[in-house]
């Protein structure tokens, strides 16, 4: 942890003072951060990470795997139980305000005002920052055209499709221009082609030094857009790095699902003795999972296997890791059960 006040706000220099080394360059950084709901429930418990300027950093976790409550803790709306963290530089929570103008947050629901129009819930966020009234005016048309809603300025916001509100949630996040921008599940439930074109706008406010947290249960999500990922589980972080070193911690390039006729446990073991020197095997859910070095000739070596032993193949299916396969490895489960 760096501890150089140089160059901090003054806040962030006292925080400093009081043993929480905020600092610039980590935009994000949280020491033993927790949060224990009334009724014992540990949403999040003593979460340590650093998320560095210009990052897209993602916390990927199944369902009540405490990714909203550590957002709504770095974005001021859920206040820590234990722990400490610092956003841009800030105390989160000796001073909440101050963190606050650092940030865009965009929450898993539709938080837009019902009440205004398209243009007018930008329109207004600005001028809640500060901005006057011509440059809150001025940001509000450049946002609709950026994020080419132009045409439904004046429309009602419950008009708007999920992909069009969703959009619309992100500029009204990067509005008042944060230095960090707070994703909550940014593209759940939204068609593919809305999420390409989300994923699209996240790549274009990363390519103009953006920082980003997202959360995310979908794996392809955070292994494309994120340079880093955190994998969640009951309040914990059980693996932090790239999405390629997540995936090349499993310690296998290849895996072979195959299904045979006969004993599961006893193909695996053909398998294992076949295949030789780093073939690793798991059964379950009536097939045998082989982790393998190198794809080279796989297939035709597991049906001569299966041949020499008497079982017939019923379904084969070859796929290299992903950050789903690093889930399973860590957790023994699947992302979405
Ligand atoms: N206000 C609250 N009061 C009590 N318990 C809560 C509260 N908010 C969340 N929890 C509990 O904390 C745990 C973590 O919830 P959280 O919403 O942070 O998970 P999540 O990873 O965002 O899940 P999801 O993928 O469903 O959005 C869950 O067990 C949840 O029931
Ligand atoms: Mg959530």
């Amino acid at each position: 942890m760096q501890s150089s006040s140089q160059g901090l706000a003054p806040t962030a220099a006292a925080a400093l003072e009081r043993g929480l080394a905020c600092n610039l360059d980590d935009v994000i950084m949280t020491v033993g951060l927790s949060k224990t709901f009334p009724g014992g429930i540990r949403a999040v418990e003593s979460l340590n990470l650093t998320v560095a300027a210009g990052e897209i950093f993602g916390l990927l976790g199944p369902n009540g795997a405490g990714k909203t409550t550590t957002v709504g803790m770095l974005s001021t709306r859920v206040i820590p139980t234990a722990g400490e963290a610092c956003v841009g530089g800030v105390d989160i929570v000796a001073e909440p305000a101050l963190a606050k103008q650092a940030i865009g947050v965009v929450a898993q629901s539709n938080t837009l005002d019902r009440s205004l129009t398209v243009w007018e819930n930008l329109y207004f966020h600005c001028r809640y920052f500060g901005a006057d009234k011509a440059a809150a005016r001025a940001r509000a048309d450049e946002l609709l055209a950026q994020f080419h809603l132009a045409d439904r300025a004046r429309a009602d916001v419950a008009t708007l499709s999920g992909g069009m509100a969703q959009r619309l949630m992100v500029a009204r996040g990067i509005a008042h221009r944060p230095h960090i921008l707070f994703l909550d599940e940014p593209t759940a439930g939204l068609d593919p082609q809305s999420r390409l074109a989300l994923w699209e706008i996240l790549h274009g406010l990363h390519g103009e030094g953006l920082t980003v947290l997202l959360t995310t249960h979908y794996m392809e999500e955070a292994d494309q857009l994120c340079d880093r990922v955190a994998i969640m589980d009951h309040g914990r972080i059980l693996a932090l790095d790239t999405p390629r070193g997540l995936k090349a911690s499993v310690g296998a390039d290849t895996i072979a699902r195959v299904a045979t006729t006969g004993d599961p446990a006893a193909f695996a073991a053909a398998l294992a003795a076949g295949l030789g020197d780093g073939a690793r095997t798991e059964t379950g859910d009536g097939a045998v999972t082989v982790f393998l070095k190198g794809a080279d000739g796989v297939v035709p070596r597991i049906v001569a296997l299966a041949d020499a032993g008497g079982f017939a193949i019923t379904d084969l299916s070859v796929s290299e890791p992903t950050l789903e396969t690093v889930f399973i490895a860590l957790t023994g489960k699947e992302l979405r059960e």
